[in-house]
């Protein structure tokens, strides 16, 4: 006979968060995707403030009543389950009430700690213009670890219920799909021909947990290329002339003229055409130098910073960049462009004294990846 265990709102919950979760995190790694993480996060928080409610008003096994024991009754449930004879509940057992309580105080600080750092550093969402940006900063770090922790806690939680299914033989995953569980009669008639000693000792429980939670950080985080190579983070893709997306290749000239000789060569993708037509069509006067080179020379330079200008580029920086450009002001200085002053103005003019920086426009020593265009937020570091 089947009991009907978990209500429909309490398994779409389940199900929607797991949705939620994932989008969260494929949406992650690039600036990109930012405001689709945006949303995946207040639907999370939807999610979880419904969950809390249900937790009151639930049926009987939704209830944070029905699941939440003291650490005595937890403490014999584990030390049973580590014999592998775990008393049944048909809800939630006392060890995972905890974890459902865990997940969910966690799950609400990391939207919490995301609405921060978007507030702070994107000037957006609810706390958009009341938090600082080191505040933001410090919020984004607590983020990232925390989200790491629910990774391992969801990991963890999916190798609990698969040993639930093969080693102790009740499909939860199952019933969490259609609301039902064996009856306590038949189960108990069922499991009662499991073998005690098939009991493997607590060191192999551990041995299983620890190889399935890293096994699972592995996947994440290990091949092929690392995660990067999900969202090409490294390569900065500009768009040709039929407006196919191809990694840009730095022109051997510019690389000469404007990327050694003088300076760190600013990236093409920091500027529009325009901006670039000014700079080239004057270098007799080069922000106060004159740096004339042939035709040739000249004409090959530019050709490449027009292929690669802001328009042609898919980066974030430069859809900003271009957003922020006045139509009829054509910039000559990266560091005068809006999104760049509205992106630097915390920093301290002091910072950009120090001896490691020197100025402004020495983009490399915050951002390593700068000339291969890449300004993300993760690898910015400010040296001391
Ligand atoms: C003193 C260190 C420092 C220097 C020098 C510096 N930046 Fe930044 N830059 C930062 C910091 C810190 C941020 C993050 C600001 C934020 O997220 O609100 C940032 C953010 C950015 C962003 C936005 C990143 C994004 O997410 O889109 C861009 C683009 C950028 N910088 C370009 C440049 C360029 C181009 C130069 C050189 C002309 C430069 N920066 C020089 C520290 C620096």
């Amino acid at each position: 006979m089947k009991i009907r265990v978990w209500d429909i709102p309490t398994r779409l919950f389940h199900w929607m968060l797991v949705a939620a979760y994932a989008g969260a995190f494929f949406t992650s790694e690039s600036e990109w995707f930012l405001e689709y993480h945006t949303i995946a996060g207040y639907i999370i928080l939807g999610l979880v403030t419904f969950r809390v409610l249900w937790g009151f008003t639930g049926n009987r096994y939704s209830r944070f009543g029905d699941f939440v024991k003291g650490f005595k009754e937890v403490g014999s449930f584990v030390k049973e389950a580590v014999r592998l004879k775990p008393p049944r509940y048909l809800g939630h057992n006392p060890a995972v009430g905890w974890v459902v309580v865990f997940m969910l105080v966690l799950t609400i600080v990391i939207v919490f700690t995301g609405i921060a750092t978007y507030g702070g550093e994107e000037n957006r969402g609810a706390l958009a213009g009341v938090i600082s940006f080191e505040a933001a900063n410090a919020a984004r770090k607590v983020h990232l670890i925390l989200a790491d922790i629910a990774i391992a806690a969801i990991i963890t939680h999916i190798c609990a219920a698969l040993f639930h299914d093969f080693v102790l033989k009740e499909n939860i995953i199952l019933s969490m799909i259609t609301g039902t569980k064996e009856d306590p009669e038949s189960w108990s008639e069922r499991v009662e021909h499991l073998k005690p000693e098939d009991a493997p000792s607590a060191a192999r429980l551990a041995v299983w947990i620890v190889v399935t939670v890293l096994g699972g950080f592995a996947l994440i985080y290990l091949p092929p290329e690392g995660r990067g190579a999900f969202t090409g983070r490294e390569t900065v893709q500009v768009l040709d002339d039929l407006g196919f997306a191809v990694l840009l290749k730095p022109d051997p000239v510019w690389k000469d003229e404007c990327a050694t000789s003088c300076h760190s060569g600013f990236h093409p993708t920091l500027l529009p055409a325009a901006s670039w037509e000014k700079i080239m069509g004057s270098l007799q006067d080069h922000y106060g130098e004159d740096v004339s080179l042939d035709d040739a020379s000249r004409a090959e330079i530019l050709k490449f910073l027009l292929s690669a200008s802001a328009e042609r580029s898919t980066t974030e920086a430069s859809r900003k960049i271009l957003n922020s450009i006045p139509k009829d002001r054509v910039e000559s200085r990266i560091t005068e462009v809006p999104y760049w002053v509205a992106k630097h103005e915390d920093i301290k003019e002091e910072v950009f004294k120090r001896k490691s920086v020197m100025s402004k426009s020495n983009c490399v020593a915050c951002h390593p990846g700068a000339e291969a265009g890449s300004f993300e937020d993760k690898d910015i570091r400010i040296p001391g």
